[in-house]
């Protein structure tokens, strides 16, 4: 393996500023699914298209036939998320640099790096004998409209003995990991109307309502001080984690302490106390806003009532919570906590349900191996606080989805200075390729 010239490659995709959520970037995510369409001509892919959409199209591949041998289903996004805010980074975002053995980018780990681990990993193993086919979508960031209707009108696409999905992490370092279930996402606008236009505050103020002050009431009336969610209904549907679950839980080298004190640098951890963070983390849905817009927020001061604000929000579930269902019940719960004076209305982004795997079949002891062999720990099987949403439908087929990764719990994804070590680049291409080379001799 040349490690330079790797290295090189990995970079050059990461220049690509591929984020799907500004339009402004269609044409380098297209520059990004162009990047992995020429990867995978290069692994000999008999077949290579980029199909369903002009700016975030997905990359279809279908790797050399070979006859008898299982089919192994490879899905990754080369979308990443907005890089701001920008004055953070040590570097720039989409000037991938190498510091002491460690890569910083945006998509170094999500999901651009561990792709390109998958990939190489496959020449890696000589003459693997696997029918390879790959999904490669560049939407996962914005709730994977395009992959969904494409999937929808061609389900044979994800006919397969198994699918792999590279897009998490090792639980620590040393740990690697397969998650049994993945957290859904409701992804919401709430707009607060409290009259025809903006009014002046001294004319006004003491007599009229306040759009910024009605939607603060609002926000804060959707969760609890000690972290429960008010929507009602929300928990009804919630699977608490079985006994084993949470004894398994307790052995996994997480300590709340060094939780707050390494990785969330804040002065305590909130939420609701009686659970394990863990349990908070992985297995209770969350409501989180994301930030909130209108009235005056410029230099200087002006003196208005603003008659409009709105707050981006959103919820995480878990199994076996549904979106549609959760959709339906925070759309309730705004229209009944908003006093009748206000408008008030929810639009909903994106989304995904909740997604959960049963880690029994003989290719998770594959690559349990793989990582035993190379990395010297097998994989410990954790839940993910994050979300995928095309993993329910990957799975609809019947195949077993194997949700997997080499990224690191401190990678910093979606945040300023993601990185990816190379240690963990350079075992992970290992990793996959000996994974290939057993589950290639694996026969049902
Ligand atoms: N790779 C992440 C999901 C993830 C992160 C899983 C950490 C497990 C641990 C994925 O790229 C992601 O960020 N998904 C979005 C989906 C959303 C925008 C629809 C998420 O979870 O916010
Ligand atoms: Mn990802
Ligand atoms: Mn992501």
């Amino acid at each position: 393996m040349d490690r330079d010239r790797l290295l090189n490659e990995l970079m050059e995709f990461l220049r690509i500023p591929s984020v799907s959520t500004l339009p402004a970037h269609n044409s380098d995510c297209r520059a990004a699914a162009q990047w992995v369409a020429g990867e995978l001509r290069r692994l000999g892919c008999r077949e290579v298209e980029l199909l369903a959409d002009d700016s975030h199209p997905v990359v279809w591949g279908v790797g050399p036939e070979v006859p008898g041998a299982p089919t192994l289903l490879i899905y990754g996004h080369y979308d990443v998320q907005p890089p701001d805010p920008l004055d953070e980074w040590v570097t720039a975002p989409f000037e991938p640099t190498v510091r002491g053995g460690t890569l910083f980018a945006r998509g170094a780990a999500d999901d651009k790096g561990q792709v390109f681990c998958l990939l190489k990993a496959i020449a890696a193993a000589p003459r693997v004998p696997l029918n390879f086919r790959f999904l490669i979508e560049g939407e996962e960031e914005f709730g994977s409209r395009v992959l969904f209707d494409l999937l929808q009108r061609e389900p044979q696409r994800t006919r397969a003995d198994a699918v792999l999905v590279a897009d998490m992490a090792y639980v620590a370092p040393g740990w690697p990991a397969v998650y049994t279930t993945l957290r859904g996402l409701c992804y919401a606008e709430l707009t607060v109307r409290t009259a025809k236009s903006d009014l002046h505050s001294g004319e006004f103020g003491g007599a009229a309502p306040n759009a910024h002050e009605e939607l603060s009431r609002l926000l804060s009336k959707l969760k609890t001080p000690d972290g429960k969610v008010q929507v009602p209904g929300l928990y009804a549907a919630v699977k608490p984690p079985s006994k084993a679950e949470l004894a398994m839980w307790k052995k996994l080298p997480f300590r709340e302490a060094a939780f707050l004190k390494q990785r969330v640098q804040a002065k305590a951890l909130t939420g609701l106390k009686r659970y394990s963070v863990l349990e908070r983390l992985w297995a209770l849905p969350t409501f989180e806003i994301h930030g909130i817009m209108g009235g005056f927020t410029g230099d200087g001061a002006k003196t208005v009532i603003p008659a409009e604000a709105t707050a981006k929000v959103s919820l995480r579930l878990v199994p076996n919570q549904k979106l549609a269902v959760v959709e339906r019940q925070l759309a309730a719960a705004v229209k009944r906590l908003a006093p009748k004076y206000v408008t008030a209305t929810v639009r909903f982004l994106h989304g995904a349900d909740p997604a959960q795997v049963r880690v029994t079949h003989p290719a998770f002891k594959l690559l349990d191996q793989a990582f035993r062999e190379v990395v010297g720990r097998g994989t410990v099987p954790a839940r993910a606080g994050g979300s995928i949403p095309i993993v329910p439908a990957l799975g609809k087929g019947g195949a077993p989805v194997i949700l997997t990764g080499i990224g690191l719990p401190d990678d910093r994804l979606h945040a300023p200075n993601e990185k990816l070590e190379l240690k963990q680049l350079w075992d992970g291409i290992e990793v996959f390729s000996r994974f290939y080379e057993l589950m290639g001799a694996w026969r049902k």
